[in-house]
């Protein structure tokens, strides 16, 4: 590993620049913020795919570095046309063994180990969350590649977790301190006539979600994710995980705020004002999320708004270019998409 992870904010585009040296150009474009923004200065890294792939083979440590004293680094004008461009440019890096199993958005897989970003509806605002820190074992990192923006919207976006704790309010963050989080999911059963099947509920088949009808052949998948669950009578599956609402960070041994607690509620700044699940759920609670911390208690709607807020004051928001990647430290930067209209192709690789 060269760098350092405690690298002080004002030093660490300079640092960076030693690094890299003046094959690209490296700016800071958010003050303070993630990410690092990498550009050819060279003509081959703008031309070709080749030369791109060279300069990360090159330059991975740099990236390494740059991911812990950023959280996150953009590719801007480099020359990575398609998936494999992709493909190749990261392929210096570890891949998420576990994949995408038991993860919460719907996506296919595109090619070899790239997915598409997400499928979930357009108008929906995903808020800002770390991958997977729902599930006892989550990817280290992400890599979103452009392979066509939206003409409307659509920006991946993000925000820096680091302080994130420390900003809350005193007896708020002692909670996700001491208490654990509790996330039970729901996911249907698609042979049943369902009304829960209308795509505004999100409520997914776990036959889908799995893409297996084999009972047994989920179960133990489940079981390797460390997620604990039932078989309802309908023939759904409820799923729960508890997990600490902080994570200590394996290199730098920071300690950051860790869940989905936000994320995961179904609230009106994701829907807008409109409530989806209240009224046809009723006292239903088996649905697609159910999240509280372990001793059953939740958020009220206030403090659910001081988290929220605070995260969007961190966030960062970029129009994608066609080419762009961007490469994510997952338990430092959170991300999320903007709602959006027309086409987009935003592509990803979980890494390990
Ligand atoms: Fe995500």
């Amino acid at each position: 590993m060269i760098g350092n992870a405690t690298i002080d904010k004002a030093d660490r585009l300079a640092a960076a620049r030693e690094w890299f040296g003046d094959v690209v150009r490296l700016t800071e474009p958010y003050a303070g913020r993630p990410p690092l923004w990498i550009e050819p200065a060279a003509e081959a890294l703008r031309r070709k795919p080749a030369a791109a792939a060279r300069w990360m083979a090159d330059n991975k440590d740099h990236v390494e570095a740059s991911l812990l004293s950023f959280g996150a680094v953009v590719m801007h004008g480099f020359a990575v046309h398609d998936t494999d461009d992709f493909a190749a440019v990261m392929a210096p890096f570890e891949t998420y063994a576990q994949g995408y199993t038991a993860g919460t958005s719907e996506r296919n897989v595109i090619k070899g180990e790239v997915m598409e970003s997400t499928r979930t509806a357009q108008h929906i605002y995903i808020l800002l969350h770390q991958e997977m820190s729902y599930l006892p074992d989550n990817p280290r990192g992400l890599a979103f590649y452009c392979k066509s923006p939206s003409p409307v919207g659509g920006e991946t976006v993000i925000a820096d977790m680091r302080g994130l704790l420390e900003a809350l309010p005193k007896e708020l963050g002692q909670r996700f301190i001491e208490k654990g989080i509790r996330y039970v999911r729901n996911m249907r059963n698609r042979d049943l006539d369902d009304w829960r099947a209308d795509p505004t509920f999100q409520h997914h088949s776990w036959q889908d979600r799995f893409a297996s009808e084999d009972r047994a052949k989920v179960g133990a998948q489940l079981f390797e994710r460390g997620a604990d669950f039932r078989w309802e009578d309908d023939g759904s599956l409820t799923l729960w995980t508890e997990l600490p609402g902080i994570t200590h960070h394996p290199v730098t041994g920071e300690r950051l705020f860790f869940n989905q607690m936000v994320a995961q509620t179904k609230h009106r700044v994701m829907f807008g004002d409109k409530p989806v699940h209240e009224g046809p759920y009723g006292d239903l609670l088996v649905r697609p999320h159910f999240i509280t911390f372990s001793d059953g208690t939740s958020l009220n709607d206030d403090e659910y708004m001081v988290i929220h807020n605070e995260m969007e004051r961190r966030k960062v928001a970029f129009p994608w270019q066609a080419g762009d990647i961007m490469i994510l430290e997952n338990k430092f930067t959170a991300h999320g998409r903007h709602p959006y209209e027309g086409p987009r192709d935003i592509q990803v690789l979980l890494l390990g």
